[in-house]
């Protein structure tokens, strides 16, 4: 304790010594200069300093860094202008009289402020904890802290809430904003998520498991925070402990540019940092780290590696994560292209199709058929005893690990003389070190030799580090003993695209083929420029802002399964706002209902395969996600006419937690489709989709629409009454279950029929149309049903 007390002190003496000019508070009037570089700021402590970082050749930004004895290899906490550098000349930050915070730009333009303001005296405080904090004088109100807003450090004690994020560096060089972000979505769970040119996916936590299943996703106060001892804590019951808990000097946890958050820890001043705890253990199982078409393989010298897929070439040379281009043309003739194997080798997500228990020959044909195949992932499982096939459309998220048990079988064209290995790019230091040149008036750096020391310490440091961190990865590896050999393998697109308006607007040949209408928007058919026929719905003119948009659309595109539609990717530009979704080539249920192409066979699948799309909405789905407009128009048929429910999200999205305060201001969906709830504005829960889905099946079973009247014959006397009320009739009339079933079912359609299987499908939708929204079953106890016709039968 007692040397404890006497380091301190000679800590803050060495430090006091070490910084003459500087100060810990400020008041109005109080300016900092770009030009003075010892000017700055330090934390009582001494151990934070804040002040103008130098970011490349002539350009800085305000920043507040951990001191360091000699001043140099500063590790920067948090910037207030990552993305605007200011010249070297000339820039300010300066405390206004009016109590406003402001960073001018060569003397020039403001390109940052704290937009505070007060009447009385304020002061410009550095905490020990590393928070720049402007508060009142009097009453000491908090007017503006950084710790609000972090970049892409959180620190002991400072809280990561819902307002805000945890943004990567660009690379190593390059401060700016990058590509990777540590947030809490919409799901209440802290989320890693690569937002890439134009791919954007989660990988952490793994997007192939539930994440609910170890997740608390019922917290929506959405807070995380480290302690100094080393303890991280979230409110989607997410905790770690550090390796070295306990006591140290320093710690912070950042977003790396490359994707993973580690802590990183000292126990003196001036020493390295070393790593006390990271996300992913696996380097190459972070999104978008070798870019499209592109392998990463583990490499213990170096770290990661990437390479490009033989056939394919680096795109930008300056910039890797734009990943590889083909240099070749596939052709659409499958003589005229072969596949070309690569073992232990993986690519996540963007499955065009997935196939359980094929056999390679199937999965084969199946990717040469595809135009836009470019190649497939077929995978043996231990512990189901098959094999899946994955067609690919995109090759993204790519990895080679010896842990991987399959294989992709890359499309080539067929005589090529590409290599049969994979050509490793290894990080070029000349090519990725590109210092920020800022040309902003004024006059122009003189030192090009600086410069160059400053690009040859930068790469110095990055092997530095790369081998620091290998070290520390196999380490940890070792000691948990390979058991995180996680290598699930799911059909998941885990991402979509962001499609210009131009590029939509080729696509469907200028919005000329109409292929559908409703659910507040046109669907139009269309082709990719990568040839695949999408279905894009152009939504009415709304008044959602773009924000909003994004955000449910973002939800949307999440949402995966087999019986929901499949989305692609959407466009907001300027009012335009566009869904892209997979095109399905049997049309709605609607359509197929009219001209009676469905067999018995068929229906029963297609009702149980709608049954299951609104279980995992109202169940398994995250957002816990109400339709509000089930109706035959929106189920669609791909071309083994299994169904896909369409337009869903497009309601607005409801939280489980709030599931009984209706909040549904105006009524949706069709008539004839709608539960009582509407009419008597009462609760909106999922019943209402169970409602829908019962009229619907009813229509399926009949023959009849509900918005119809029906002559209901009854001996002499005919009356008109709705469908419910009239199947409802023929059940109570009817002597034997049999007969009432007989009864009801479409005589139209020729073909045998399993009588267990309508007798259920049709007990079902009466369940489903009950007035009283709590008798309705529920979807996954429908599912349950439909699957086991002959456990639920009664006779
Ligand atoms: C201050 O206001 C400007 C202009 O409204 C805004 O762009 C900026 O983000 C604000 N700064 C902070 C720290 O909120
Ligand atoms: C959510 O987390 C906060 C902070 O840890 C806690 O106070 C609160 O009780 C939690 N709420 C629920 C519903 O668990
Ligand atoms: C870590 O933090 C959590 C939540 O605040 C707490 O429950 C737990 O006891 C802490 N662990 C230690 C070792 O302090
Ligand atoms: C700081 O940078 C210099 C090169 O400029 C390097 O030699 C030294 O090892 C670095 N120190 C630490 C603690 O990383
Ligand atoms: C390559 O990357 C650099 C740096 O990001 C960029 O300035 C340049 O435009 C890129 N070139 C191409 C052809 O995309
Ligand atoms: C592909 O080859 C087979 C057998 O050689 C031939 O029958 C078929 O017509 C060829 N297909 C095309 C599109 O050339
Ligand atoms: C996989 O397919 C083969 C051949 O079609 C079949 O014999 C086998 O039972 C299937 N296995 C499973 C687990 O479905
Ligand atoms: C790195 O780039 C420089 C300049 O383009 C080139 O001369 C050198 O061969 C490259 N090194 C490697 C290992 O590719
Ligand atoms: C740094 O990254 C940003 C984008 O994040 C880019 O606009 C800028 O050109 C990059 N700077 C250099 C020198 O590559």
């Amino acid at each position: 304790m007692e040397f404890m007390a006497f380091s301190t002190v000679l800590f803050l003496l060495l430090t006091l010594s070490l910084f003459p000019c500087s100060s810990s508070s400020s008041t109005k009037g109080f300016s900092l200069s770009v030009e003075e570089t010892d000017h700055v700021i330090v934390s009582p402590n001494g151990m934070f300093s804040a002040g103008f970082h130098k970011v490349g050749e002539n350009a800085f930004c305000f920043a507040i860094w951990f001191s360091e004895p000699h001043g140099q290899n500063t590790t920067v906490v948090w910037m207030a202008n990552p993305d605007y550098p200011v010249n070297g000349k000339r820039s300010t930050l300066s405390l206004q009289g009016s109590g406003n915070l402001v960073l001018t730009d060569a003397n020039q333009f403001n390109v940052w402020a704290t937009n505070t303001s007060s009447p009385t005296s304020v002061k410009l405080v550095l905490n020990n904890d590393g928070n720049l904090v402007l508060h009142e004088v009097h009453g000491g109100a908090i007017l503006w802290q950084s710790f609000n807003y972090p970049t892409n450090t959180l620190l002991p004690g400072q809280t990561l809430t819902r307002d805000t994020a945890l943004v990567s560096s660009r690379s190593e060089s390059n401060l700016s904003s990058g590509f990777y972000k540590l947030f809490f979505d919409k799901d209440n769970v802290l989320h890693l998520l690569y937002d890439g040119f134009t791919i954007s996916s989660f990988y952490w936590p793994d997007p192939w498991k539930l994440v609910w299943a170890d997740r608390f996703t019922y917290n929506a106060s959405r807070l995380a925070v480290l302690d100094v001892l080393g303890n991280f804590s979230s409110t989607d019951n997410y905790h770690f402990m550090t390796s070295d808990y306990g006591a140290v000097l320093q710690r912070r946890l950042s977003i790396d540019y490359d994707g993973n958050i580690r802590v990183y820890s000292r126990k003196h001043m001036g020493e390295k940092w070393y790593v006390s705890w990271q996300a992913k253990q696996q380097p190459c199982k972070i999104h978008g780290t070798c870019g499209p078409n592109s392998i990463c393989s583990n490499d213990p010298y170096s770290g990661r590696k990437c390479s490009c897929l033989p056939g394919y070439k680096v795109k930008n040379e300056s910039d890797l994560s734009y990943g590889c281009e083909a240099e070749f043309r596939l052709s659409c003739n499958k003589n005229e292209s072969h596949f070309r194997y690569f073992n232990h080798v993986e690519f996540f997500g963007y499955d065009f199709h997935y196939t359980q228990n094929s056999s390679y020959k199937q999965c084969e044909d199946l990717c040469s058929q595809l135009c836009d195949c470019v190649g497939f992932q077929y995978s043996f499982k231990k512990e189901t005893g098959y094999a899946d096939c994955f067609p690919k459309t995109m090759l993204l998220n790519g990895y080679r690990s010896p842990a991987f048990e399959g294989a992709i079988y890359l499309k080539l064209p067929k005589g090529s003389s590409f290599s049969h290995h994979l050509e490793e790019y290894v990080r070029n230091c000349s090519h990725t070190v590109n210092p920020i040149f800022l040309e902003r008036g004024y006059v122009k750096g003189h030192e090009k030799m600086l410069v160059k020391v400053f690009l040859w310490f930068v790469c110095v440091i990055a092997v530095i580090e790369v081998v620091g961190i290998s070290i520390i990865w196999s380490y940890l590896t070792i000691s948990k003993k390979k058991s995180s050999i996680d290598q699930g393998y799911g059909l998941t697109t885990s991402g979509f695209r962001k499609f210009s308006y131009s590029e939509l607007k080729k696509a469907t040949n200028g919005f000329s083929q109409e292929i559908g209408r409703g659910g507040g928007g046109i669907v139009y058919k269309a082709i990719l420029s990568d040839h695949r026929v999408a279905a894009v719905k152009r939504l009415n003119e709304a008044n959602q802002g773009e924000s909003e948009f994004l955000a449910e659309v973002s939800i949307i595109g999440r949402l995966n399964h087999m019986n929901l539609i499949e989305m692609w990717g959407y466009c907001t530009e300027g009012k335009h706002r566009l869904l892209v979704y997979k095109y399905m080539e049997n049309g709605s249920l609607a359509e197929n209902l009219l001209s009676e192409t469905l067999d018995w066979k068929k229906r029963y699948d297609i009702a149980l395969g709608t049954a299951k799309g609104l279980a995992y909405l109202h169940e398994e789905c995250l957002e816990w996600i109400l339709h509000c407009d089930i109706k035959p128009q929106n189920i669609l048929l791909d071309f083994n006419f299994e169904p896909k429910i369409a337009d869903f999200g497009l309601s607005k999205l409801q939280n489980r937690n709030n599931i009984n305060n209706a909040n549904f201001s105006t009524i949706r969906g069709t008539r004839g489709y709608m539960a009582p709830e509407w009419i008597f504005n009462l609760p909106i829960t999922s019943k209402v989709d169970v409602y829908s889905y019962g009229i619907v099946v009813l229509e399926m079973i009949t023959g009849k629409s509900p918005s119809m009247n029906i002559d209901i014959a009854e001996g002499a006397e005919t009356h008109h009454g709705r469908l419910v009320t009239w199947v409802r009739e023929r059940k109570s009339k009817g002597s034997t279950m049999a007969s009432w079933v007989e009864e009801i079912i479409d005589p139209t359609i020729e073909g045998n029929y399993d009588l267990n299987k309508m007798e259920i499908l049709s007990r079902v939708a009466l369940d489903c149309v009950e007035e009283e929204k709590d008798v309705r079953p529920n979807m996954s106890q429908i599912v349950e049903m439909l699957q086991n016709p002959e456990k639920y039968c009664q006779h």
